[in-house]
């Protein structure tokens, strides 16, 4: 398995991977604007054909703590450790730009905990709350996601 960096021409792929969890309240809808924009943030693993079949991104929060945002394995991928490899992969990128927190928020509890994260409050990032309220304002109070989070730095 190899992680790799995202191209424009991969950005179709990343919003439809993304937004196929959305519905499910797993991810948080994102737009080719929002991949575009945040293309050098995000790693990918490929199949053969070299079509994206993994992906997340990290999203700045604030000069110290960066957010791990759209992590998503289509379904006939998921349980091989895509997960896994791209948490690592964003964790090592975070601290090569310099962030000294990455976070989450996930229903993944094993998941992130398995990583090393631990957990956290959300109302430590107050910023959080209002980006969610601003994009769906039910995934607060529907989704029972908590927050998770690992020194990188
Ligand atoms: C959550 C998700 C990203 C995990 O990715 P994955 O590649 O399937 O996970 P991995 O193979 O790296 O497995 C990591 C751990 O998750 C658990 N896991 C993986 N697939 C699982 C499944 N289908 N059911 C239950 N647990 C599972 C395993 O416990 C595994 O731990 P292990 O390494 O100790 O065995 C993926 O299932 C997914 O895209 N889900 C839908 C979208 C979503 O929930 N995104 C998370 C937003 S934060």
């Amino acid at each position: 398995m190899r992680v790799s960096r995202a191209n424009e021409t991969d950005i179709q792929a990343l919003v439809a991977l993304n937004n196929s969890y959305a519905a499910q309240g797993l991810t948080l809808l994102r737009t080719e604007e929002f991949a575009y924009g945040h293309l050098a943030d995000y790693r990918v693993i490929r199949d053969a054909d070299g079509g994206v079949v993994a992906c997340a991104a990290l999203d700045e929060y604030s000069p110290t703590i960066v957010e791990l945002v759209s992590l998503a394995v289509t379904q006939d991928a998921q349980g091989l450790g895509y997960g896994k490899a791209l948490i690592g992969a964003l964790e090592k990128l975070a601290k090569s730009r310099g962030y000294e927190q990455l976070f989450a928020v996930s229903f993944s509890d094993e998941l992130f905990v398995s990583c090393g994260f631990e957990h956290a409050e959300l109302s430590k990032y107050p910023e959080k709350i209002a980006r969610y309220t601003k994009l769906d304002k039910t995934e607060i109070e529907v989704g029972q996601k908590h927050c998770f989070m690992k020194k990188v730095g």
